[in-house]
């Protein structure tokens, strides 16, 4: 399943972040990036090792958390450090798959990585190509979106990152470690969860029924999370 989370940023915070990014600097994806990565990898990151990497970070991680659909759909237990990137001049990333098991950078920390986030930090008419291409067993999907929005896919996905062939593509990324390790008892606790959303407001929030259901979503997450 792949999810739209429209603004985790709003428009301000968007140019404050880039900003900032810009005054740190970018070195080259090729240090952070495994063997396989390596070959198929072109493109600049932020050097986690500097100084203002943490506060950025932890900026972009309380954003997600503090967005509905994220916690609803992610159900996070923790989060790997968001880290950012940047391309430009045909820069890409080829097919490839992310590492199962990470080690996040601030705390050291090892994490399975069970949902990946792109957070599209360039508007799509400032830069040309640059889709995120990701499969799964429903086929592929290009997605290319507003800056401040993220899409949110299974980390087990095969995905590439298209060359940028005009202007310069940021993005934040990160790996969630979530609460329900299946996908498919994720995805079932993520659609109860929007029924009940959607119930709640045809009925309000006392019915008895809507009561009844929340009372088994929560049931189901006792069963499932494994915190
Ligand atoms: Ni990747």
């Amino acid at each position: 399943m792949l999810l739209h989370l429209p603004e985790v940023l709003s428009p301000d915070e968007v140019r404050t972040l880039r900003e900032q990014l810009d005054a740190v600097g970018w070195s080259s994806g090729q240090a952070t990036a495994g063997a396989q990565a390596a070959q198929v990898k072109r493109n600049q990151q932020l050097d986690t090792a500097h100084p203002r990497f943490a506060e950025l970070s932890g900026r972009m991680a309380a954003a997600l958390r503090r967005h509905p659909l994220f916690v609803a759909a992610a159900l996070p237990a923790r989060l790997l450090a968001p880290m950012f990137n940047r391309y430009e001049g045909g820069e890409h990333y080829g097919d490839h798959i992310d590492n199962a098991v990470q080690t996040d950078r601030l705390s050291g920390q090892l994490l399975r990585t069970d949902v990946s986030t792109t957070v599209f930090l360039s508007d799509p008419q400032d830069y040309e190509g640059g889709e995120l291409i990701a499969s799964d067993h429903f086929g592929t999907h290009e997605v290319k979106l507003a800056a401040g929005d993220a899409i949110l896919y299974p980390a087990t996905s095969l995905h590439r990152v298209e060359p940028v062939t005009r202007g310069v593509r940021l993005a934040a990324f990160l790996w969630t470690q979530s609460l329900v390790r299946c996908p498919v008892q994720r995805g079932m606790l993520f659609d109860l969860d929007m029924s009940i959303v959607a119930l709640r407001g045809e009925l309000g929030e006392r019915h008895p029924q809507v009561a009844a259901l929340t009372g088994h979503y929560h049931r189901l997450l006792q069963q499932w999370a494994q915190p």
